[in-house]
């Protein structure tokens, strides 16, 4: 068996790996404790150009290496806070607004990617298959192969790819959309992300592209039994690559075992005592203008507003740790929610009773998981999202006799394979303060037939599903040299 070489912008700890981490890193380790291989990208830290040169920093656990380099303080405003964060990351989501373009970092951007192909390539061994995250690295295929790689490199894009018009907005748009081309095989969350990189090579980039129906059995990772699931094979800048749709997951059981294991710790009784029988509306997300925070609340201040009943009778609990802080947008999300939460709260507060608990602090993940069992709504409405795994964290959390509701946003990847979900358009106040409504009312019967709907779905398509199709299809389409 091949080995395999994960490249990410973050590299999890040999210690996250073990369980603190996020589902993600748990499988991606998964993988490649099988396979053996290496994990490489920034260790998270910013440091001197000797000590950046001097890496990578192998750490060895088992099979696995963890290669890891520190950037110094101008790779890291060049090429994490600026093109990848400040340029891609809200184009990609459809906020050009928020949106800005430097010639510098751009070549920031590009000149890191070239800097740690270099970095990777004296750990590549011939067969070795290389596994590439997200839209920090869209160029380091092409950066590879200009260092003569000539093995079998995969693509993963975790966030939306966004239309072409959209795309288009970022001067350099050809040159991404190129080096993507360098890759054998490109994944999207979903058919839509993968219909919009289509339409760019055959409309803008006159390449052609191929769409192969497959009719997906259950069990295969498609959301419904019979679903055509499409492969595209492109031909584009001289070179042939494939595309397909591999919807992250998470592993199901394991997270009901861990929520159902730490129900009754003390941070769930303390908060269970502090609601003294109110209902709870629970959301976690990372501070992202993305995740339609600001929306969220407002729908919830509708629900207060045009059903009284509820006043004094549910509070929402929304975790929402602080990242990207530098990066400007993030500065103005942060205030604005803030302000959001103060304004409702002063609003509909009583002396003995707070509507909104906004804490934005980061939270063990075993302790959210328990916190999403003890709640009754899950609450995961984003503007647009990859797929959003919170989504589908909440669903597997829940006590199968007596499940909470998942409310879920029409712009979240998740929304095409949770069919038991309330699904929600995160622009439409009074339609998401209506479907809180209906779940917070909602009997025990219709909770279990949709719990069990949304239950099926993840375990039909879980984390290692989505691995395995991905790296099978990697090790399968024809290859170019
Ligand atoms: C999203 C991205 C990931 C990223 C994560 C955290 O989920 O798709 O690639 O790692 O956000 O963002 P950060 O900038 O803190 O790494």
């Amino acid at each position: 068996m091949a080995r395999l070489i994960v490249v990410s912008n973050r590299v999890a700890t040999p210690t996250e790996t073990k369980g603190s981490a996020g589902g993600l890193a748990v499988g991606v380790f998964g993988a490649l404790k099988d396979a053996g291989g290496v994990w490489f990208g920034w260790s998270g830290d910013v440091v001197s150009e000797t000590v950046a040169n001097a890496g990578p920093t192998l750490d060895q656990e088992g099979p696995v290496t963890f290669a890891t380099v520190g950037l110094t303080k101008k790779d890291y405003d060049q090429y994490y806070r600026g093109f990848s964060n400040a340029t891609l990351w809200p184009v990609f989501h459809y906020r050009n607004d928020l949106a800005r373009y430097e010639r510098d970092e751009y070549a920031g951007y590009r000149r890191v990617n070239a800097w740690l192909a270099h970095k990777l390539v004296k750990l590549i061994e011939p067969d070795d298959i290389i596994w590439v995250h997200d839209y920090h690295l869209i160029p380091f295929a092409e950066a590879l192969r200009s260092e003569g790689v000539r093995n079998r490199i995969g693509f993963f894009l975790h966030i939306p790819f966004p239309s072409p018009q959209v795309l288009q907005t970022i001067p350099p748009h050809e040159e991404l959309v190129k080096s993507l081309c360098c890759y054998d095989l490109l994944g999207f969350q979903t058919r839509n992300d993968q219909q919009a990189f289509h339409d760019y090579i055959a409309r803008e980039a006159h390449g052609t592209v191929r769409e192969l129906g497959e009719a997906t059995k259950p069990g295969k990772g498609a959301e419904t039994a019979g679903e055509v699931e499409e492969e595209g094979v492109l031909e584009a800048y001289g070179r042939t690559l494939h595309t397909g749709v591999y919807r992250i997951g998470v592993f199901p059981d394991e997270i009901a075992e861990q929520a159902a294991r730490y129900e009754s710790r003390q941070h769930v009784l303390d908060l269970k005592q502090s609601l003294e029988g109110r209902k709870l509306i629970m959301s976690v997300d990372r501070l992202d203008y993305s995740k339609g925070l600001v929306e969220r609340f407002q729908a919830f201040e509708q629900l207060l507003e045009h059903s009284p009943e509820w006043r004094g009778k549910v509070t929402l609990v929304q975790i929402a740790p602080p990242t990207r802080s530098d990066v400007a947008s993030y500065k103005v999300i942060r205030e604005e929610l803030e302000r959001e939460a103060g304004r409702i709260n002063g609003r509909y507060s009583g002396l003995d009773y707070t509507p909104i608990r906004y804490l934005s602090q980061q939270y063990d993940r075993w302790k959210l998981m328990s916190l999403f069992r003890e709640s009754q709504v899950g609450y995961v409405t984003p503007l647009h999202d990859g797929m959003n795994l919170v989504a589908k964290e909440y669903v597997a959390a829940q006590n199968p006799e007596d499940p909470g509701v998942l409310v879920l946003s029409i712009f979240a990847g998740a929304a095409a394979e949770l069919a038991g979900a309330l699904l929600v358009n995160p622009h439409d106040a009074t339609g998401m303060s209506e479907a809180l409504e209906h779940a917070l009312s909602m009997p025990l019967e219709e909770r279990k037939e949709r719990y069990h709907t949304n239950m099926e779905a993840l375990r039909r398509n879980d984390l290692g599903v989505w691995r395995d199709r991905f790296l099978s299809d990697l090790a399968r389409v024809p290859h170019q040299r």
